[in-house]
């Protein structure tokens, strides 16, 4: 081992557009947030022999590659990913936190699954190795959805805004300015594994409409890189509806999403609709940003009047920025 303990930390993520066709290998637009998770590492003082352990939410779990418990058998499956990186020669003792909702289409399990990555990477290498970090990410993001693009794990680990298309990987994308969203919470936490599998069951119903709903949805992510490019973030709201409205041809959307996006529009969002699998999770709405809310002289008076909304229909939630990549 290099390093008698280690640090790692990784961002929470949004998917501004392209959840779903990303699975298909159309590409998508996502953006770290400043919300995230951080990890600690340190060698057990404990026999060679004895298990590894991850500290998590208050739980105690070891690292069991056979275990019934998705995150012992994922905490296995990241200590000793299948490329072969190497597993830590001794027992391992990792605390990680995350101030993500579980389930929230916010990238927490990609978050963690980073943070802890690095936490043990420091301990093993001598240097992070981010492929490495990826590669034992990934192999965490299988256990819980079998099927990942791998765009969660991408955010959490680059954070900034993303063109991401599976296989390919992420592009930064260059940006007049950084931007301001609400996040808002649905009440309901969802799997991303049953949301993926309900889409893929409707694809092989309906493949024409849902390829074609795909397809839309292609266009609208580089439209809404060009939006971006141009700094008009009027036209990216409007992308980021049209997106919504597709979601909800797909079935992944919900009616207390439906509400979440009507209020945001209500109180002045350019525009807003689902983040990440749908079918409960999280809102984003995009407002003017925090620099041009500042210069009207006020703190981002959009962004109050949403949450405002949202708390008067007993929804909760919260203001974060995507700070440039
Ligand atoms: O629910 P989340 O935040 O894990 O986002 C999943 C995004 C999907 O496109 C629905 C699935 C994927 O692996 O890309």
């Amino acid at each position: 081992m290099s390093a008698a303990t280690a640090t790692g930390r990784a961002h929470g993520k949004v998917i501004l557009l392209g959840e779903h066709a990303v699975v298909y290998g159309r590409p998508a637009l996502a953006a770290g947030i400043d919300r995230g998770a951080r990890a600690t590492s340190l060698v057990a003082a404990t026999a060679p022999a004895a298990l590894s352990t991850l500290t998590l939410a208050g739980r105690t779990i070891p690292a069991n590659a056979t275990s019934q418990d998705d995150l012992s058998r994922a905490f296995a499956a990241l200590l000793a990913p299948p490329d072969g990186s190497a597993p830590p020669a001794q027992p391992v003792v990792v605390e990680a936190s995350s101030d993500l909702p579980p389930g929230g289409g916010l990238g927490s399990s990609a978050a963690l699954a980073v943070a802890i990555a690095r936490a043990i990477e420091g301990l093993v290498a001598t240097s992070v190795s981010e492929p490495r970090v990826a590669a034992r990410a990934t192999a965490w993001e299988r256990i819980f959805h079998g099927n990942p693009s791998g765009i969660d794990t991408t955010a959490a680990a680059r954070g900034g805004c993303l063109r991401f298309t599976r296989g390919a990987g992420a592009v930064p994308v260059t940006r007049a300015r950084d931007l301001t969203l609400c996040i808002g919470w649905s009440g309901a936490s969802s799997s991303t594994r049953a949301m993926v599998d309900g889409v893929a069951l409707l694809r092989e119903r309906e493949p024409e409409r849902v390829n074609e709903a795909f397809d839309a949805i292609a266009g609208l992510v580089e439209d809404a890189i060009a939006a971006l490019d141009a700094g008009d973030l009027r036209a990216l709201g409007e992308r980021m509806d049209q997106n919504q409205t597709l979601l909800r041809g797909l079935g992944v959307s919900t009616e207390a999403i439906e509400r979440l996006c009507e209020a945001a529009r209500g109180a002045g969002a350019f525009g807003a609709k689902l983040t990440g699998a749908g079918g409960g999770g999280s809102v984003l709405a995009l407002v003017p940003s925090l620099d041009e809310e500042r210069e009207r002289g006020a703190m981002h008076p959009t962004a109050t009047a949403i949450l405002e909304a949202w708390r008067r229909d007993g929804l909760d939630g919260f203001v974060t920025r995507v700070a440039r990549a």
